[in-house]
């Protein structure tokens, strides 16, 4: 088994456009977030930071890019063909691993209209027909790590932003941790929301986030990454003698309009050392005076490995 792997995480593009949709496309709560792409997001997620992002991915070359959701803004058919395009030239559906934000499931929509056309991204290894009620959690195990995503995309009510992964996801994880854990992988966690409680607004947050910590915590984990929040955060999830590292993202199109909200993306290098892993993690954010990514800052983390 290969024992390194560089890989990439970015979040939160809304790539899509809307411009020309139609008012009569847009049902009940997509009006709203059409009215709040006209009065700020179409002025916030720029393509020329994406392409700029593209140009650095080039440079960077991570063999091994996760998605965490919120490709589009209100989750129509013709934003799910925009971001399958985008994903395509980002790499085939072997080296970019997607998982859905709450952007993308705004309201109740048609398989086949919306997530179909991300499905070769989102899907398990083998599994690309996967009945899209089981496609979460998947898993995608390259080299020494074993991507693990969820879907805590669910649609919510007018203002609400929040997610949820159910019973049968958690339990399916659980099983899946214990699984991969077993086999000595990097178990790296992917899921939109912020996962631990209390950490995002409650009009916001992931409703069953208390029972996704209680199963990390019992089946171990070696990494978490989200996004959500489009700014950059750090917390932990309790494991016995030590904590899971937790890592949200800011969005990788923003042109930080808010403090602390420009584009990043975050660059991970990892290897085994001995007992433990060693994660080099770099994070690079968009400057617009060099229309460019560049490192904003480096660190090591070591994380204990698991004994097979
Ligand atoms: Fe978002
Ligand atoms: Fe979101």
């Amino acid at each position: 088994m290969k024992e390194t792997l560089t890989f990439a995480q970015l979040s939160d593009p809304h790539l899509s456009t809307l411009q020309g949709v139609r008012w009569r496309d847009l049902a009940n709560k997509r009006v709203l977030g059409y009215l709040s792409w006209r009065r700020r997001r179409r002025a916030e997620h720029s393509g020329e930071v994406l392409e700029a992002l593209q140009r650095d991915l080039a440079r960077t070359r991570p063999e091994h890019l996760v998605i965490t959701g919120d490709l589009t803004h209100i989750g129509l058919p013709d934003e799910f063909r925009q971001a399958r395009r985008w994903l395509e030239t980002l790499g085939g559906p072997h080296e970019v691993t997607v998982v859905p934000g709450n952007h993308d499931a705004y309201i109740h929509a048609p398989w086949k209209h919306s997530f179909s056309h991300w499905q070769p991204y989102m899907a398990s290894d083998g599994e690309a027909d996967t009945d899209p009620e089981h496609l979460f959690p998947s898993l995608r195990v390259r080299g020494p790590v074993a991507f693990i995503g969820l879907s805590s995309a669910r649609p919510s009510g007018p203002f609400f932003a929040t997610g949820s992964l159910g019973p049968e996801q958690l339990g399916k994880l659980a099983r899946l941790l214990d699984e991969t854990g077993r086999r000595g992988l990097f178990r790296v966690v992917l899921i939109h929301h912020p996962p631990v409680p209390g950490e995002e607004k409650w009009r916001k947050r992931l409703k069953d986030a208390r029972a996704l910590c209680k199963v990390i915590g019992e089946h171990g984990a070696e990494l978490v990454l989200h996004g959500h929040r489009h700014r950059a955060s750090e917390s932990g999830i309790e494991i016995p003698g030590q904590k899971v590292p937790v890592f949200g993202i800011p969005s990788a199109s923003s042109l930080g309009h808010k403090p602390g909200r420009m584009a990043q993306y975050y660059l991970y290098r990892l290897q085994p050392a001995g007992d433990r892993w060693k994660l080099d993690i770099s994070v690079r954010g968009y400057s617009p005076r060099g229309h460019a990514f560049a490192q904003v800052h480096e660190r090591v983390v070591e994380i204990p490995r698991q004994t097979t």
